[in-house]
């Protein structure tokens, strides 16, 4: 069957797209979901999570830009999670807007979601990363935080989308948005909760969120997901949570 292809993607930095990219894959292995992770970023923070080394015999670029067989980079004994490690050399130049989506259709491998990690950018009249993304993806997911930057360039995404899908005739769908590094029960969180629950965009904002917490941090640390270090804790709760909700909404769509 063809894979459920998941693009994380947020123009404002540093919210938690590659952390979510890692621990939402990790939901899915538990849940026996074979899923692969790419990693579209030339920061190359995925493939840094993972520890995957610099030279990994095979990369995004060695995907998009050649027929080479795909060699993943495996999580482990027993895991579903398979990664394509970034390039620093990643450059929208070398690439056209169906360039990930070709390569995404060639995949031979039984997968059942391909998340993609993308860069932190707007999509604007430029071809970007996050712009293939889109044209690679059934479904973009966007972490945010409760801070007003971070909320402006949501509505940017979603209308970026919407004239993607207008003016390029693509299916892709936006999954919604979810709160990210929450300061649970602070007037600064519950605050912007209700603001964006009750504005136009209130109707893609996920009932779950993830809770600040220093095992995500410590998990990075150690190239592992807060699922390996602390199976039961809070963070890893968050992610399940936050899983069943993604799975139940691409259910929603799937039925319409
Ligand atoms: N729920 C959380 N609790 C604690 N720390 C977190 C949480 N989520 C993310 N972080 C930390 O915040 C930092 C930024 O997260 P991350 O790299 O996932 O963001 P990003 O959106 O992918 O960044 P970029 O836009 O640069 O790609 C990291 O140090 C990460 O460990
Ligand atoms: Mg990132």
């Amino acid at each position: 069957m063809k894979p459920k292809i998941l693009s994380i993607i947020t123009q404002k930095g540093g919210v938690g797209k590659t952390t979510s990219a890692i621990h939402i894959a990790g939901s899915l292995d538990r849940l026996n979901y074979k899923v692969l992770l790419i990693d579209f970023d030339t920061q190359k923070n995925l493939s840094l999570g993972y520890d995957i080394p610099g030279d990994f015999e095979y990369n995004v670029e060695d995907f998009l830009l050649t027929d080479k067989k795909p060699i993943f980079s495996e999580r482990g004994k027993n895991k579903n999670v398979y990664i394509i490690p970034g390039s620093s050399n990643l450059k929208e130049k070398k690439l056209k807007n169906s360039s990930l989506k070709k390569a995404v259709d060639k995949l031979k491998e039984d997968f059942d979601f391909v998340i993609i990690d993308c860069p932190p950018k707007p999509i604007n009249d430029e071809l970007s990363l996050g712009e293939i993304a889109v044209f690679a993806s059934d479904y973009v997911l966007s972490p945010i935080r409760a801070d007003k930057y971070s909320i402006a360039g949501i509505g940017a995404l979603i209308s970026s989308i919407n004239t993607l899908k207008t003016n390029d005739g693509i299916k892709v769908n936006f999954l919604g948005f979810f709160f990210n590094e929450v300061e649970e029960n602070t007037n600064h969180f519950t605050g912007f909760y209700s603001l964006l629950k009750d504005s136009p965009a209130g109707k893609f904002l996920f009932k779950n969120f993830i809770r600040k917490d220093v095992t995500v941090k410590n998990a990075m640390d150690k190239g592992q997901t807060v699922f390996e270090i602390k199976p039961d804790g809070r963070a890893s709760r968050d992610f399940t949570n936050l899983t069943d909700e993604i799975l139940s909404k691409i259910t929603d769509y799937e039925q319409k």
